[in-house]
């Protein structure tokens, strides 16, 4: 059960980082471009990008706690550290990413475009990558000390 736990752990990492990358190379290139229909394309991927990452981390999280749930050796004095960075920081990100990105994500979207006015704020747009680099950034700072195993 464990090492399906693992599996899932994996699955939920794959489509978690897969999908933050994808989306800010996608929103970069974007960005650049003003037409009507690039416009739509990012509503596009910042709803279809809300659909599959926060449902991953999610997934991270609960096979993460049900493997340590499951094995009582892993509690106590006996953690190793990556394991414990993996929890506490994996925890942090996970909470914060879902709840900071979801509310830029709905920033960004310009719902009801005056005429001539974009479909997206560039300002938002920015501030939106910036924040998923940095949570890029500490997932792969998580995957360092765990291959590591510090
Ligand atoms: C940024 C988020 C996370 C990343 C990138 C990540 C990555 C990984 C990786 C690569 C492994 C395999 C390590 C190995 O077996 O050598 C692993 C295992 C594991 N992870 Fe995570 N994880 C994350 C979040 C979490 C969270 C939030 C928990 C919750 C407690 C957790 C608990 C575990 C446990 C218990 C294992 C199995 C350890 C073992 O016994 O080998 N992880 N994770």
């Amino acid at each position: 059960m464990s090492d399906f736990m693992l599996f899932l752990h994996f699955i939920g990492l794959a489509v978690w980082l897969g999908s933050l990358v994808m989306v800010a190379v996608l929103l970069t290139l974007l960005k650049k471009q003003v037409g009507e229909g690039e416009q739509k394309i990012v509503r596009t991927v910042i709803r279809v990008f809300n659909m599959l990452s926060h449902p991953a981390a999610f997934l991270v999280l609960i096979s993460g706690f049900g493997m340590l749930g499951m094995d009582s050796g892993h509690e106590g004095k006996g953690m190793p550290f990556w394991l414990t960075y993996m929890r506490d920081v994996g925890t942090t990100i996970i909470v914060l990413s879902m709840i900071v990105l979801s509310i830029l994500g709905t920033k960004v979207v310009n719902k009801k475009p005056e005429p001539g006015e974009p479909a997206f704020r560039k300002d938002k747009l920015a501030t939106f990558l910036t924040v998923e680099l940095v949570v890029i950034g500490l997932i792969l700072s998580v995957l360092l000390i765990a291959s590591f195993r510090f």
